[in-house]
């Protein structure tokens, strides 16, 4: 169920000798290097002309299931998503785990900050009766595990790194993705360009996304001093600048909204020519695009 990947997996676009680029919207300078840029095409994340909108279930199917967890998942693969949203952090003793939040409270039985616990611990909590008494038992997945029911099972990971992260951090992210085989289903994700230069320092074949509240004043320029695959705004500030997209896509830079959950949302993301949108409502966002466009399954 990966995306179509050629064998070209990826450019190398020549030596930069240009000397630093100043910093511009919270986007850190960068020294002069080989860039390798990894297309959006390639990544698996862009819309050719004609085709439905690429659906991302956000935290899972997070309107159905406990979000971040393997039955949300489940439920969103069952559905008929793709592409699976998720948000990683470390626990105290390195493991990259799948938590929205900095603490543990609202989707747990337990209390605390994830960095604060250890593996263990956060293995011993429980995830899914919070939602519902039917998911009760269900576990904190560990990044490993995610990626390893993705692959046996089908689908891609848009791979958040959430709040800051040290290099050594992102590189232990990195190399789960390795381990488990996934390099060519995922595609990284951060609010914070810093974790994205680590990323991408480390490990310039994986597709990288940048995420914003607000659009940037040049986001084909951003996307550039990053090296991205994708430009991923919330859906609101998109539309309030929708000729955006377009320019993104002429510099080969696909767009994913979120975190967009009605018909309406959708229509206009649709109509303005996103790649794809990143919704808790995947079920309902391909029902939509099934009878928007009945011979065009989403993909
Ligand atoms: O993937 C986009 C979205 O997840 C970003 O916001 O807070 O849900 O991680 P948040
Ligand atoms: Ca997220």
């Amino acid at each position: 169920m990966g995306p179509a990947r050629g064998l070209l997996a990826w450019f190398a676009f020549g030596a930069v000798a240009l000397g630093a680029i100043a910093v511009s919207g919270g986007v850190p300078a960068l020294l002069p290097h080989r860039a390798v840029l990894v297309s959006a095409a390639t990544a698996g994340v862009s819309r050719p002309p004609g085709t439905p909108l690429t659906v991302v279930a956000h935290r899972g199917a997070s309107a159905d299931a406990p979000e971040n967890t393997l039955p949300a998942q489940r439920s969103a693969r069952a559905a008929g998503a793709v592409w699976i949203e998720n948000d990683v952090q470390p626990s105290a003793d390195g493991v990259p785990f799948v938590l929205h939040d900095s603490t543990v409270d609202r989707t747990t039985d337990g209390t605390g900050s994830i960095r604060r616990l250890t593996s263990a611990q956060l293995k011993s909590l429980d995830a899914g009766a919070w939602f519902g008494s039917a998911f009760t038992g269900t576990r904190v997945p560990t990044l490993a595990e995610q990626l390893a029911d993705l692959r046996e099972h089908g689908g891609n990971l848009l791979l958040e790194i959430k709040g800051p992260h040290t290099r050594d951090e992102v590189a232990t992210i990195i190399g789960v993705v390795r381990a488990e085989r996934m390099s060519r289903r995922v595609l990284i994700q951060s609010f914070d360009p810093v974790a994205l230069q680590h990323s991408y320092d480390l490990a310039p074949d994986l597709p990288l996304g940048l995420l914003r509240d607000e659009l940037d004043a040049d986001p084909v320029a951003v996307s550039a001093r990053l090296h991205l695959a994708a430009y991923n705004p919330a859906g609101a500030a998109l539309m309030a600048r929708p000729s955006a997209i377009a320019d993104l896509h002429r510099a080969g830079v696909a767009v994913l909204a979120w975190t967009v959950d009605s018909a309406d949302g959708w229509r206009r993301l649709d109509a303005a020519g996103v790649d794809g949108v990143i919704t808790n409502r995947p079920a309902a966002l391909i029902e939509w695009i099934a009878s928007a466009s009945p011979s065009r399954p989403p993909r």
